[in-house]
């Protein structure tokens, strides 16, 4: 089952920390929504956990290996991240072979049918001999993806992630995920309350510490929460209190639907 376990961390770049004291424990199939404002510290706490930043304050556990020990490429292999900016990730000239990179750098068994599961799933095997760096955005978004989901890493994360994709696409590439990874773990990381609404838990980040950590329902009802971090709450949540404040009563909710489930049974 994996688990990640951080402990107490801080980090900077340089000039004062921009992660503060930060811990949370997550394990098993969990949906995890890391909720913050741009340069609340989300990309820094993930790419800590991941390794790519050298962690001096605290510790990080992944599957039980310690990032402090050394073993950075063991709990690499546990972990899939799709990167906010999806140009600078690609490393090979050609689509396919950029795909069979993880596998490759892992070891892993049957890479050609592993490549062409991945491409098909994300709907890019026409596209296998192409260069990476001339797909749309959206493709790109599809290539990550493709790239991730060719070594099944146990862990997946996905910093602002599907953003260039049309809403059908990025249904799509979330219902692909939730299968794929159904029994593994999911972290999004988003600055949209309303992404925030499917995960089933909310970790909050302001200025590089973590001021919430609980159900979407408490913490994105929560206002002066959401203003502390700089960030709207829920559009179905904005529209509830907009009703409330002209003298309609509303039970608490969170989706639209659910509003819409409320005024129908108005009475
Ligand atoms: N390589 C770097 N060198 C110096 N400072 C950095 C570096 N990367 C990020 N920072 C700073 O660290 C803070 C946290 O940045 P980070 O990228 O983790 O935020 P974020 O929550 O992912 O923001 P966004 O929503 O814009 O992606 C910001 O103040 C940012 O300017
Ligand atoms: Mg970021």
């Amino acid at each position: 089952m994996p688990s990640i376990s951080v402990e107490n961390i801080s980090f900077s770049y340089g000039r004062g920390d921009v992660i503060s004291s930060v811990s949370f424990c997550a394990e098993g199939a969990a949906r995890i929504a890391l909720l913050g404002s741009n340069g609340s510290g989300k990309s820094t706490l993930i790419k800590l956990i991941d390794g790519l930043l050298p962690l001096k304050r605290g510790d990080i556990k992944v599957n039980g290996c310690s990032v402090k020990d050394g073993d950075i490429r063991r709990i690499r292999e546990k972990i899939g991240i799709v990167f906010q900016d999806p140009d600078s990730q690609f490393v090979s000239p050609v689509l396919e072979e950029d795909t069979a990179f993880g596998p490759e750098n892992y070891d892993l068994p049957d890479i050609a049918e592993r490549v062409r599961k991945s491409l098909e799933l994300t709907g890019l095997y026409e596209a296998r001999k192409r260069m990476p760096q001339t797909l749309s955005g959206g493709e790109k978004e599809r290539a990550q993806l493709a790239g991730i989901l060719a070594s099944e890493p146990e862990i997946i994360m996905l910093d602002e992630s599907f953003t260039m994709l049309d809403e059908e696409g990025r249904k799509e590439m979330r219902t692909l995920v939730d299968t794929i990874w159904k029994d593994s773990m999911v972290i999004t990381i988003t600055h949209s309350a309303d992404e925030a609404i499917s995960a089933d838990r909310v970790i909050l980040l302001s200025g590089g510490r973590i001021i919430a950590d609980g159900t979407p329902e408490t913490v994105l009802t929560d206002y002066k929460l959401l203003e502390e971090a700089g960030i709207k709450a829920p559009l179905a949540v904005r529209l509830r209190k907009a009703l409330e404040e002209r003298g309609f009563k509303l039970p608490p909710l969170l989706t639209a639907e659910e509003l819409k489930e409320a005024i129908w049974n108005y009475h």
